[in-house]
């Protein structure tokens, strides 16, 4: 089966909806779905998704389609992978001549990493090898039961280990090297990258393994060695233990951000399962939409010193940017998730919550024992406030918080308003920027994908010619190409912005909704004979004027007779 094919099968086979859900938090608004769009900074919920017509537009950033369109732009995908994937997914036969290269290849690395880590796996709970690695585990006080679910396992001390089972079992080193797991050494041969660790798998949010992280058993530098950034695998876009925990974090409705490996295991194993894990790493906007989209509350756990600090600034704008307000949790002082929770229990952890702050109380408070009470230091405080000011988009909290931050800093408003100058900006959304259209085209357009009944009358009477956006072109002449008895959303564009333009069509009112569409029909018939009428009478002109320019007196004077008639018929 062709690519097409199988993208007509996934579109009758694949709810949108349930799609969408994954990854957006989408709520029932009369016939649509609605939820904050994960394509652009949404402020308010912009995107919609139609269950009854299979696609889903946001009228914030102009992004829209069916359901391989939304998986393409969410993963990142060509339209050829995305069938692949979702004809995976849903259990579609494609045959493999038609697979693209870089699909494949994807396919091949997240296949080398599942065979790292049954490998890994099978060492860490079948071998004499794993012996100190199920010590290790034991005295971090980690069930087998989580262990297993996490998929942990055990890379052994010898440089060859992995690399020969993938030999051995046919497997392309290079590939291997590519996807991580081996380093090439000069002289082509390839060795083990992780060493004497304990393994964590990392997954992506479809359950595949992307990469991985180790932990050296013991002391040892460095503590952690990471996979790389491969095709499969970019940390900005992943977070650990998502695809294990995001059930447990929509049925909440609130999840816990912590730091590190150790601590969202220990955390899910003592009961805190509403947990994602950044890595180490800073936040990023990609990695935010991914939260908001399980969740709207979110509580980020850091130390109560410079390093929680440090993370709280870098995190806020990120946060607010996505229109989330997160808290903080904060931790006794010398603890973290991990030692916390196996000591004090599930409990503790969640009474912490209750005592979380605003993240800009949490900045202010550290703040305030870093910068000094005078004139200079509350300027030098207010500016590390700023990026989390600049990215408050909500009026209403942005005043709040200033009021706020006035009070304890004690300096009046207008003075921080004055130093914001510029932030303060007014409400409005951020869409993107929408080309100039010609009305009548883009209407006459409208009515027709919302009518495609009128669509053959239309076109007899010149349609196209009339249609000079190239857009709105191209669309009622893939449209003209349909048989009857297919409607505008059964369309497959593999063109994005075609399809965007298609499904914000179709998710708007039809044109001129308040009057019978047999009766728009009419009148928009009539004046596509007119348009036509005029253009003859415009040629007409032109030519009355030539032979008068040339002498042809008899010649326009017939010309202006008939001109004149034509005229009357208008
Ligand atoms: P931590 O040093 O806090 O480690 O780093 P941890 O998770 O508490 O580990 P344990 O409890 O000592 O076993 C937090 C996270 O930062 C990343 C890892 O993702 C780690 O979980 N990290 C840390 C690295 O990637 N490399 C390192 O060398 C150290
Ligand atoms: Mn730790």
């Amino acid at each position: 089966m062709g690519l097409k094919e199988a993208a007509r099968q996934i579109k009758e086979t694949a709810n949108i909806v349930d799609v969408v859900a994954e990854h957006v938090n989408l709520r029932r608004s009369g016939r649509n779905y609605i939820g904050l769009c994960p394509f652009h900074e949404d402020r308010k919920p912009s995107f919609v998704v139609s269950e009854e017509r299979q696609i889903f537009h946001c009228f914030g950033c102009g992004a829209g389609g069916d359901v391989i369109a939304f998986y393409m732009k969410f993963h990142n995908l060509t339209f050829g992978e995305a069938v692949q994937e979702l004809a995976r997914r849903f259990g579609i036969p494609l045959s493999l001549e038609k697979i693209e290269p870089s699909s494949e290849r994807r396919t091949a690395l997240f296949e080398l990493n599942e065979k790292a880590k049954r490998f890994y796996e099978h060492l860490l709970w079948g071998a004499k090898a794993g012996e100190e690695a199920r010590a290790y585990l034991a005295s971090r006080g980690l069930s087998e039961k989580t262990a297993r679910l996490f998929g942990l396992g055990f890379a052994p001390t010898s440089f060859d280990s992995l690399t020969s089972h993938l030999r051995l079992a046919g497997a392309d080193l290079a590939l291997a090297a590519e996807a991580g797991l081996l380093v090439p050494r000069e002289d082509g041969s390839f060795y083990d990258r992780f060493r004497n660790r304990l393994m964590f798998p990392i997954f992506d949010s479809n359950h595949r393994v992307a990469g991985f992280g180790g932990r050296i058993l013991g002391d040892g530098e460095p503590k952690y060695l990471n996979t790389p950034e491969t095709p499969v695998y970019h940390k900005g876009s992943i977070l650990y233990g998502l695809a294990q925990t995001k059930g447990a974090i929509r049925a909440a409705g609130f999840g816990f951000v912590v730091e590190g490996y150790f601590d969202l295991l220990s955390l899910y194993d003592k009961g805190v399962k509403e947990v994602v894990a950044t890595l180490g790493t800073a936040l990023t906007p990609q990695q935010v939409r991914l939260l908001r989209g399980l969740a709207a509350e979110w509580y980020l756990v850091f130390d109560a010193d410079e390093a929680g600090l440090k993370a709280a600034l870098r995190a806020a704008p990120v946060f607010l940017n996505a229109n989330l307000f997160p808290k903080v949790v904060v931790l006794p002082e010398g603890e973290d998730p991990d030692s916390f929770v196996c000591q004090a229990g599930a409990g503790s952890f969640y009474a912490l919550r209750e005592q979380a702050k605003d993240i800009f109380d949490f900045m202010l408070d550290l703040l305030s024992q870093r910068y000094p009470a005078t004139p200079e230091g509350k300027l030098a405080l207010f500016k590390e406030l700023k990026p989390a000011f600049e990215a408050l988009k909500d009026q209403m909290l942005l005043e709040l918080q200033l009021v706020r931050v006035a009070e304890r800093l004690k300096v009046s408003e207008s003075a921080l308003r004055a130093a914001l100058k510029g932030v303060a900006k007014p409400v409005v959304g951020r869409s993107a920027p929408k080309e100039a259209r010609s009305y009548s085209e883009r209407t006459l357009v409208e009515f027709v994908i919302h009518y495609p009944e009128y669509l053959s009358d239309f076109l007899k009477l010149g349609l196209l010619r009339h249609l000079r956006d190239a857009r709105l072109k191209a669309l009622v002449e893939i449209l003209s190409g349909f048989k009857d008895g297919c409607t505008p959303a059964d369309l497959t564009l593999e063109d994005l912005e075609l399809q965007a333009l298609l499904s914000e069509i179709l998710l708007s009112p039809p044109p001129f909704e308040e009057f019978p569409p047999e009766r728009v029909a009419e009148e928009i018939k009539r004046w596509l004979a007119r348009q036509e009428q005029k253009e003859k009478l415009v040629s007409l002109l032109e030519a009355i004027k030539e032979a008068e320019a040339s002498g042809r007196e008899e010649e326009a004077l017939r010309l202006l007779r008939k001109y004149q008639e034509l005229r009357c018929q208008c």
